[in-house]
This record gives structure tokens, sequence and C-alpha cells, in this order.
């Protein structure tokens, strides 16, 4: 090996920051979840009959992302398991539906748990389905199913297949399912229709969002064994916490910003983590934000975007709309796409104001009346990355 790398190795194994960093990881679970001990009392109850044979109800979990749903669950299905009787055929199923996605494979995996043959394709839906309620019903126990993300699933392909495993316990005669739907889009129940709504939602478990003190404690108690001691710096802890509350309590937010900050204190070759860490990782992780918001665009919101910034450039920082759309029409033009109308990239600039990406403000222009003015709010570095890897754009860009 290198020398270079060697010692690079040794420098991180040897590091003077971190006991375990694996602690601060978004998957880890702790054992300890402070201040959801009324979810967690309250999901128990609802799941407790599994213990004893009984079908527990269907649960509907939501919150903001980041207050805790997928820590909870896991922690109480845990607690569930561990405790369940010998002679009892208890199965729990964890399915992240934003990894599985389509009805197909929702029922394909659950197939899979307990150990029911299906092929990867090639099977009408309701032949799968079929086989899991046989493969279930042979099981003469009770099953868990989580549904995690619910709503990507539903988004892709509807909620018919939700429909009929919520409504599944009907049909079986030997075997019990609950099943437990978590998400993180308030709107999301709109997408659903009244049926699938009453069948999921028998109970509903609300997850607010984290207050700064309350993060504060969730650092603290991850930071103690993540942590060597006496490494964090007076006012870290509380920067952390009030960064991501300002957000909406997010405590994923909260954990990276204090994992990030150890690690640039440790990249930077410090035996302290500073303020001044914190916000840099603060820096990074907004940086990382809007790269990601850039290349999930829409393509003619990308393009709105690439003529506010040439407009910039050219020196007009507080472009007006009317001068934001001349731009890009021309390079629409330049680019062969069919422009949109002007109200539509309004509409566009409002929703890029709205992500964060530029600024509009409305100005009054006295007897000639009032125009909006918009310039970019991100950093060229960003909007390269964020953009220059549409091939076509960054043409554009030169
Ligand atoms: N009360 C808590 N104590 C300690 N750690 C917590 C607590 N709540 C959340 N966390 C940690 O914060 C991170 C995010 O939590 P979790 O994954 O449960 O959020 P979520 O509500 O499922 O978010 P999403 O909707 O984005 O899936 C995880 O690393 C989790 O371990
Ligand atoms: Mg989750």
């Amino acid at each position: 090996m290198s020398k270079s790398l060697d010692e690079l190795f040794d420098r991180i194994l040897r590091s003077k920051i971190f006991k375990n960093r694996e602690l601060l990881r978004p998957d880890y679970i702790p054992d300890e979840l402070p201040h959801r001990e009324n979810q967690i009392l309250s999901l128990a109850k609802i799941l407790a009959p599994a213990l004893q044979g009984e079908r527990p109800s269907n649960v509907f979990l939501y919150g903001l992302t980041g207050t805790g749903k997928t820590a909870v669950t896991r922690h109480v299905l845990k607690a569930i398991k561990e405790r369940r009787r010998p002679d009892l055929n208890l199965t729990t199923i964890y399915i992240n539906c934003r990894h599985d996605d389509t009805n197909y494979r929702v029922l394909a995996r659950l197939c899979e748990e307990i150990n029911v043959n299906v092929p990867f394709t090639g099977l009408a839906t309701a032949e799968v389905f079929r086989r899991f309620r046989e493969g279930a019903e042979k099981l003469q126990g009770i099953i868990i199913v989580v549904l995690d993300e619910i709503d990507a699933l539903v988004k892709k392909s509807g909620d018919d297949v939700l429909y009929k495993l919520t409504r599944i316990h009907t049909e079986l005669k030997k075997t019990k399912i609950c099943i437990i739907g978590i998400t993180n889009d308030l709107k999301f129940t709109d997408y659903l229709s009244a049926r699938v709504r009453s069948t999921l939602g028998e109970e509903e478990l609300v997850f607010p969002p984290y207050t700064a003190p309350e993060l504060e404690d969730i650092l603290k108690m991850r930071a103690r064994d993540a942590f060597k001691p006496r490494v964090l710096e007076e006012g870290v802890i509380k920067l952390c916490a009030a960064l991501a509350a300002k957000e909406h309590g997010d405590a994923r937010r909260a954990l990276d910003l204090l994992r990030i900050a150890g690690e640039i204190a440790e990249r930077e070759g410090m035996d302290k983590v500073t303020i001044n860490h914190v916000k840099k990782a603060h820096r990074e992780i907004e940086r990382d934000r809007v790269v990601e918001v850039l290349k999930t665009l829409p393509l003619h919101s990308k393009v709105v975007v690439l003529s506010i910034y040439l407009l910039n450039k050219a020196g007009k920082t507080k472009a007006t709309t009317g001068e934001v759309y001349g731009m890009y029409r021309s390079l629409c033009n330049r680019l062969r796409l069919d422009e949109l109308t002007q109200r539509r990239v309004s509409d566009l600039i409002n929703e890029l104001d709205m992500l964060g990406i530029i600024n509009a403000k409305v100005i009054s222009k006295g007897r000639y009346g009032r125009t909006k003015i918009v310039k970019l709010s991100i950093s060229e570095k960003s909007l390269r990355e964020g953009l220059l890897e549409d091939e076509f754009l960054s043409r554009a860009l030169g």
C-alpha cells in the first residue's frame, strides 16, 4: 500500500474525534428514543393483541420527515418479537415502498418473506396476491406488515393492492394480518380513496416535529457514545439542534449536521469539533440539497434557472420577469425546445422561489404598475454541479 494511503487509514482508524461513528448513521436504531415515549406506548398498545394471537388494528402513522416514525416502528416491532410466545407464529415484515414501489414488487416481497415462491416478474398481480393469501393462511399465525413511505407506492401504482391488503383479514380464517402504513407526505390522504383511508386508518398516530430542546436531548444521547469524551466544544449540540429545528424539527438533519461537523473536524486534523465546523457542515448539506433539487427539476424549469443565471452573468443581477422570459425564449430557440407561455414561465418562477433556488420580489414601478424582479439565490458552483450533468444544458452554459 502506498505510504500516503497507509497514513490516511491510520489516521482514520485512530480518530481523535469519534469513538463509534456508526452510532450517528441514519439507519442506526438506538435503544432509547427520547421524546417519543407517547408514540412508542400507543403503538405498543395497538400491536399488543398480536402477542395473544389476536389481530391488531391497522395503523396509519404520519408526520414530517425525520420525526422518528421508522425508528419508533422498528423499535416496537423488535420489542414485540422479543416477547412473542414460542407457540405463536408471529411474523413481522418491513417493506420500504420507495424501494419496492409497484403493486407487483410489494406483493412479491410479501411472498418472499413468508417463503412463497414467485418469479421476479411475469405473473398477474391478482395471481401473486392469491399466492400470498394462500401462503399466509398456511402460516396459521399473525403477520404484521409495515409499509413504510407508503405514499411512493400509491402515487405510482394507485391504492388497489393497499385496499386488498387492508381487507385481507376478512378472507383469512387461520391467519391474521395487520398493516402499518407510514408516510411523511401530509397530503397523502388526498390520494387515498375513502375506502382505503378508513380501513388503513383504524388507528392513527401523529408524529409532531421535534422542538430545539428535544433535538438537543436526542443529540446528547447519541453523541455520548459516538464521540470521544470532551471532543464537542460548548454550544455545538445546541447549534445543530437549533439549525435543524429551524427547518422543521428533523432529527435526521440534526444528526447529519453533528456527524458531518465531526468529519470536517477530523479531515482538518483537529481534536475538537467547534461551532465553526457545524457552520461548515450546514453549508455543505445545504449545497448538496440545492444540487439535488436542481438535478430533479423538469427541463423547462432548468432552462428558466439557466436564463436567470445568464442574465445575472451579463450584469443583470436583478432581472425582471419580462427579461427572464426573453432570455428563456432565446434559449429554447437555441436548444430547439417548444417554448412555454409567459404565464406558465411565471408559475415556474414562483415554484423556483419556493424551492429556494431563486429569489423573486414584487416591486412597484410607480405609475407603470408593478413588476417582479428575480435573482439567483444559489452559488455558481451548485448551479454548475446541478445542471451540468444535463449535456443538453451544459452546452448552453459554455
Ligand atoms: N427520539 C429519537 N431519539 C433518537 N434518535 C432519533 C429519534 N427520532 C429520530 N431519531 C433518529 O433520527 C433519524 C430519522 O428518524 P426516522 O428515520 O425514524 O424518521 P422518519 O420519521 O421515519 O423520517 P422519514 O419520513 O424521512 O422516513 C434516524 O437516524 C433516527 O434514529
Ligand atoms: Mg422513515
